[in-house]
């Protein structure tokens, strides 16, 4: 084991399945003490029960991103178990496809959840994480856009491609703040992934080919290949980077 984050508390929202899990394994598995922020409890306990068992230290909080009251005791919590913060992983998000579609089609009362989550989630979680970043001396933000944020789709998904893009601005807005302080931020772009959000579509093989076709690298991404980026960006391998976009998408966008 290499322990690339050895000595660092890292903070991680959505572990409870995909990239989030994943990327709890890995920081662990490289030295990290996890704080898991998650709003599904039964999910968050496996993660949990999971990173232990490959002989991690983490410790979860159920918390809905959107919701501040539960931020802040999951932030709090967290801090106080291990001292200190150095790695803010904002990795939440919601694809609610039938939920989140066109301008014209989307009610109000989706939009506004939407955004809820994916993007007000993040400035929550950074409200009460940063002053922390800050007493630790210096730390690193990362923030999870999409291939989406990058491209107009052709079956829209306005509310989540706007907080993405949103947080394509905040994240630089971010990394110039903050850099004086030695916080770093950046924005992981992923393209598809095969975690519970695509479970639907991954499910049909016409689905899958057709998008593998568009795919340079001719395969759709596994849980593995955003965390190994986001593990890069948290360590200090990474210490003159920021405010950079890093798309890990197969090459998807580049064709
Ligand atoms: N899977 C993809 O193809 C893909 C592509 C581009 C971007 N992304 C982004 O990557 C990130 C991770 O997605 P994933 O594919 O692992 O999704 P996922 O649905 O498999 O996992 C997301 C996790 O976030 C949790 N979550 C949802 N709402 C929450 C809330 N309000 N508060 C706290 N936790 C909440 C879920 O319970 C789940 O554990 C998301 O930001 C997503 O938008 C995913």
């Amino acid at each position: 084991m290499s322990g690339r984050l050895e000595g660092k508390v890292a903070l991680i929202t959505g572990a409870g399945m995909g990239q989030g899990r994943e990327a709890c394994r890995l920081f662990a598995e490289h030295g990290a003490r996890i704080i898991a922020l998650e709003i599904d409890e039964k999910a968050l306990a496996d993660t949990v029960a999971l990173v232990k068992g490959e002989g991690g230290e983490i410790a979860g909080f159920v918390t809905d991103v959107s919701d501040e009251e539960q931020v802040k005791a999951g932030v709090e919590g967290g801090v106080a178990q291990f001292g200190k913060l150095d790695v803010v992983y904002n990795n939440a998000g919601v694809l609610w496809r039938d939920y989140d579609s066109s301008v014209v089609d989307t009610p109000r009362d989706h939009w506004d959840k939407v955004i809820a989550i994916n993007l007000t989630g993040v400035f929550l979680v950074l409200k009460y994480a940063v002053p922390h970043l800050k007493e630790n001396g210096g730390g690193s933000i990362i923030n999870v856009g999409s291939i989406s944020a990058l491209v107009g789709f052709s079956r829209p998904q306005d509310a989540y491609t706007s907080a993405k893009g949103a947080l394509i601005a905040l994240t630089k807005s971010l990394a110039v703040q903050y850099g004086p302080d030695h916080i770093r931020a950046n924005i992981i772009h992923p393209g598809i992934i095969d975690t519970p959000m695509q479970a639907r579509e991954m499910a049909k093989p016409e689905w899958v080919a057709d998008v593998v076709s568009s795919i340079p690298l001719g395969r759709v991404g596994q849980p593995r290949d955003i965390a190994y980026a986001a593990l890069y960006l948290a360590s200090d391998e990474a210490s003159w980077v920021t405010g950079a976009e890093l798309l890990v998408d197969g090459g998807f966008i580049a064709t």
